[in-house]
């Protein structure tokens, strides 16, 4: 069977922002009475999040390859215990993240071949591709003061207490990735409300019935 709904995802840095914005893209859709499955990567199913915890386990020795096929496996189930059978019931289900995350944290903050990243991809999502993602960048000037203050971050969880590096891999990969071809990129330098505006701006077309 052929899905039916729209699948939007919303992905970024660390504390871009992205999980506030996709909870009030989800009133505004509420409002207009669509129905929603909020979900999360990783995450979503009891399989994923026990995943989830073993990935941002401070105190889990992971290597990167490991890592990787970790995320994929809680990717696997996700899509098809929550998100396909969503999107065939036509509803609209929006991820907290999805595959874009794998290629900016794995591929080019692990630094593993982005070529590897994309063929897992494929294999855990069986090909499902997102009818919207939306980037929130953190500008510059808010990333490196971030990074001035990193010693109060560390320790968060084991992704985020990472090296520097690796963040300002992973942050300079999602610029990269917002720029492809149907991406929606927000700069995340304003307001709460002036985001969540334009991003309504920018995909209500696709809910215009
Ligand atoms: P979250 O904080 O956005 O819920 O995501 C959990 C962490 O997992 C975050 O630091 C990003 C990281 N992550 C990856 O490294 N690769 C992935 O494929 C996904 C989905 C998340």
């Amino acid at each position: 069977m052929k899905k039916k709904g729209i699948f939007i995802i919303f992905e970024g840095p660390d504390r871009s922002g992205k999980s506030t914005q996709a909870k009030l893209l989800v009133k505004w859709l509420k409002e207009k009475k669509y129905k929603i499955v909020l979900t999360r990567e990783p995450g979503g199913t009891k399989l994923s999040e026990n995943i989830r915890k073993i990935l941002l386990d401070t105190h889990s020795n992971i290597s990167s390859l490991s890592e990787l096929l970790l995320y994929e496996a809680a990717r696997a189930q996700h899509t098809s215990d929550i998100i396909m059978p969503a999107l065939k019931k036509g509803k609209v289900v929006i991820s907290d993240r999805f595959t874009l995350a794998s290629i900016a944290y794995q591929g080019y903050g692990r630094q593993l071949p982005i070529k590897t990243v994309e063929t897992l991809n494929k294999i855990a999502t069986a090909g499902l591709k997102p009818d919207i993602t939306i980037v929130l960048n953190i500008p510059d000037r808010v990333f490196n003061e971030r990074e001035r203050l990193v010693e109060k971050f560390l320790g968060a969880d084991r992704i985020e207490s990472a090296s520097s590096n690796f963040r300002k891999r992973v942050n300079k990969a999602y610029k990269i990735l917002s720029n492809k071809p149907g991406v929606i990129k927000i700069n995340a330098v304003n307001s709460i409300e002036a985001i969540h505006a334009e991003i309504i701006k920018k995909i209500e077309h696709k809910f215009s019935h």
